[in-house]
This record gives structure tokens, sequence and C-alpha cells, in this order.
């Protein structure tokens, strides 16, 4: 049977791409998306996420809007600059004829979690505040969470959006600290096994062989191709989101071990950083498995045979 799953998102670029894998990956069933602040504002992830998932011919997952802003302090900074002004580059997809699930994300998840027939695999895959909302206001529908996998922070590589801090945990310390104390069972899939993960042009250049779908796949990608050239030097895609739905539809992907991650909620230069004890592996309850290794190619082969058959499916 396919593991039932939830993914909370930003979509962002490459939020699209991982929905987009999901979709094309028959272990999984996607039962939800609930969306978040982020990337861009909230109506516009919304909005994105029902335009993707409506490329994909699947208008009929509901999605529910979530939290517009973090828990505790304001951070009005998106990141356009890397996703586009919309989010999903400079491409235009075509409109959803579904409307967003009236209901707020918590009471959507909720009830789903509490509906399914199978423990539910949720994939965080932008800032978590929607996730520490859950559990503070529905804690039994949070026991029905099988795994959590976490696309944020960081053990080893330092920041992404600052010196010390990952961009999803960044954009909410303090729902991150919540959610990370919560004894649910977590995957941290953070830039340590997200970075080396890059999709080069010839593995766009597959999909986008593959159909039109595919093809609009590509077309998405290009801002953060442009974006990794004109300002890191680097070319191709990192994986960020893509990669921990990898990790969520074959669970193992990933070689994780056991650490206490506490973040830094202060108000300094440390915000948002995660603290990962790599001093020894842990047996506290509210520990997580903590990505550390991965094999960046195989996981990039995954994602291209799984969006060149979407694409072929979809004609
Ligand atoms: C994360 O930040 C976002 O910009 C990406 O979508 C990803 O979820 C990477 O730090
Ligand atoms: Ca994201």
């Amino acid at each position: 049977m396919a593991t039932p799953l939830v993914i909370d998102t930003d979509p962002g670029i490459d939020d699209a791409l991982a929905i987009l894998l999901a979709l094309a990956s028959p272990e999984v069933d996607l039962r939800l998306v609930t969306t978040v602040h982020g990337n861009v504002e909230l109506a516009q992830t919304t909005d994105n996420a029902l335009r993707v998932l409506h490329l994909a011919g699947r208008s009929d997952v509901p999605v529910a809007a979530g939290a517009r802003d973090s828990l505790v302090y304001r951070q009005p900074e998106r990141a356009g600059h890397v996703h586009g002004e919309t989010g999903l580059g400079g491409v235009r997809l075509a409109a959803s004829p579904a409307a967003p699930d009236p209901r707020p994300a918590v009471v959507s998840l909720a009830e789903v979690l509490l509906a399914a027939e199978a423990p539910v695999t949720v994939a965080a895959i932008g800032p978590w505040t929607n996730v520490a909302l859950l559990l503070a206001t529905y804690p039994e529908a949070a026991e029905r969470i099988g795994r959590l996998v976490l696309m944020g922070g960081s053990a080893a590589r330092g920041g992404n959006v600052t010196a010390a801090a990952e961009f999803n945990v960044w954009a909410d310390p303090e729902a991150a600290q919540r959610v990370l104390g919560s004894g649910v069972p977590t995957v941290l899939v953070g830039l340590d096994v997200t970075l080396p993960t890059v999709l080069d042009d010839d593995g766009i250049a597959r999909f986008a062989a593959a159909g039109p779908v595919g093809a609009t796949a590509a077309a998405i990608l290009q801002q953060y191709v442009d974006h990794a050239r004109t300002s890191y030097g680097t070319s191709g895609v990192v994986l960020h989101d893509a990669l921990a739905l990898t990790e969520a539809i074959v669970p193992g992907t990933l070689g994780t071990v056991r650490r206490d991650v506490v973040v830094d909620t202060t108000l300094g230069a440390g915000r948002g950083q995660t603290l990962v004890d790599r001093r020894a592996v842990s047996d506290s309850p509210t520990a997580v498995e903590v990505a550390e290794t991965v094999d960046s190619a195989a996981a990039v082969e995954f994602l291209v045979g799984r969006i060149e058959a979407l694409a072929r499916s979809a004609g």
C-alpha cells in the first residue's frame, strides 16, 4: 500500500520540483498540500501549489493555506531574488480550476492525519510554522505522523541565508525549535546533504525532452540555474526540497545518525542556526535522525528518472 503523504511547502522553484517528484512516485499517496509563508508571500505559495498540481493533472489534491507569518517575530524577508517574483521563476503556469481548501492548513492537516488508515508521512519543505501550530493545537493528530521529514538546518555547512542559518529555520526559528523538540519521529534533511546534490543541465535536458510537463519543469528551474551562476558562479540546481521528498518516498535514501539538535532563537548573529550535537549518538526521546550521508548521483538519477516518467505519462 502506498504511504499517505502530506507536503507542507512554500513553492518556490525547488518545492515545485519536489511536488512533481511526489506525484511521480507510486510509493506515496499525496493526500494534501499545505502552504506556508517563505520563499514568497502565502497567497502566492498557495496559488503556486495549485498551479503545479494542475500542471501534473492532479488538481484533485487539496491545497490548504496555512501560516502567513512566523510565530513570534515577524520575518518579512522573502526569497524572490532566488525564486523569481512569483516564486516559480518567470514561468506563468495555467491557473488551476480548483480553489484552495476553505479550511486553515492545520485543520485540514489534522483531519487528514486522523482519518488516515495508516501512519502518515509529512514532508515539511518550507518554514515549519504550520507543523509547530499543529503540534500545539492538535497533538492527538500529530501522533498519527509516522515520519516527519524536514528540509532545513545544517550541521557542519554553516548557513545559506546568513553565515549561521539555513533559510527554512531562519524564517521561523521558534517554530523550528518547537518542532525539533516534539518527539515526533523526525528526519532532518539539511544543507550537509542537499548542497552536494546538484541537478545539472544534462539532467534537466532529459526531462525537458520527455514532454510538455518536463519542459515546463525545466523552464521553472531556469531562474534557479541563472541565480546560481550569477550569484555563486556555480552551475546546476541544488536539490534541497526534492532530496527531502526522496527520503520521504524511499526511507533510508539518506544515511542518518540520531542526534540532539537545538535551534538558536536568540536575536543575535546566530539566530536560526541548528546546533547539532555531533559528539555522540543520542538516546534522548526528542533526538532526531540527522541526514549525514548521501549518494548524490543516485538521488539525482532518481529524480530525473521520475520526472521523465511523469512527463511521458502526461503526454
Ligand atoms: C530551502 O530554502 C528555500 O528557498 C528552498 O525552497 C528550500 O526549502 C533551502 O534552504
Ligand atoms: Ca522550500
